[in-house]
């Protein structure tokens, strides 16, 4: 790590990664995302994991997302210090990732979508054995749940995973930061 001239170490802000874990529950998201922080000396920021502590619920009347609008504004903080953040958030939405990907150049970080792809099978055995191993860090989540939430989530697109043109945002909207505060109540630059 280079010093500065007064001894303090620094990081470079230019080779700051935000990683974005996209994937349904069950898909083994928590898992890699704990790996790349250890790769890559990143913060990991897991909503879950606060959610769990804090409600128990894993929406709790919307606090989810004033929760992840919070951690959003930590992650845009460390990268501009130069750390690597693994946002595992799951980030079913395209809108999503693509305010994401735009945050993360605003400030200076490149951003890389990490997506996890999960039979139905497979996630639903990983699910149950989870549920038995780890009820502390998880919620309890019924076939009829992971059918739904099946057809809800937008499979990344090649632009996506390969860092390519972020689209513009969706109509009425004048940017991806206005996008973003809308989406995520308490996403700000403090
Ligand atoms: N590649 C893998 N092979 C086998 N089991 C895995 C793999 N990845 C994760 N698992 C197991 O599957 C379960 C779910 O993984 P994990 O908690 O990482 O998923 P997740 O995507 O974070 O889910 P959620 O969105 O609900 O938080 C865990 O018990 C984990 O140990
Ligand atoms: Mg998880």
């Amino acid at each position: 790590m280079p010093a500065r001239a007064d001894g303090v170490p620094t990081r470079n802000p230019d080779t700051a990664i935000l990683f974005l874990m996209v994937g349904l529950p069950g898909s083994g998201k928590t898992t890699r995302a704990k790996e790349l922080a250890v790769t890559h000396q990143a913060l990991r920021l897991t909503p879950d994991h606060w959610m769990v502590a804090l409600f128990g619920d894993s929406m709790a009347d919307g606090k989810r997302f004033v929760l992840e609008g919070r951690l959003i504004s930590v992650a845009l903080q460390a990268l501009r210090m130069g750390n690597s953040v693994v946002l595992d958030f799951g980030l079913w939405g395209r809108d999503e990732r693509s305010a994401l990907r735009w945050l993360a150049q605003a400030n200076g970080a490149t951003c890389r979508v990490v997506y996890l792809p999960v039979d139905k099978d497979v996630q639903l055995a990983r699910i149950a054995r989870r549920q038995e191993t780890e009820p502390h860090q998880t919620f309890p989540m019924s076939e009829a749940d992971v059918d739904q939430w099946r057809t809800q989530f937008h499979v990344p697109d090649a632009g996506e995973l390969d860092g390519g043109e972020i689209p513009r945002p969706p109509a009425g909207w004048p940017g991806w930061a206005e996008w973003a505060a809308g989406h995520w109540p308490s996403c700000t630059e403090n």
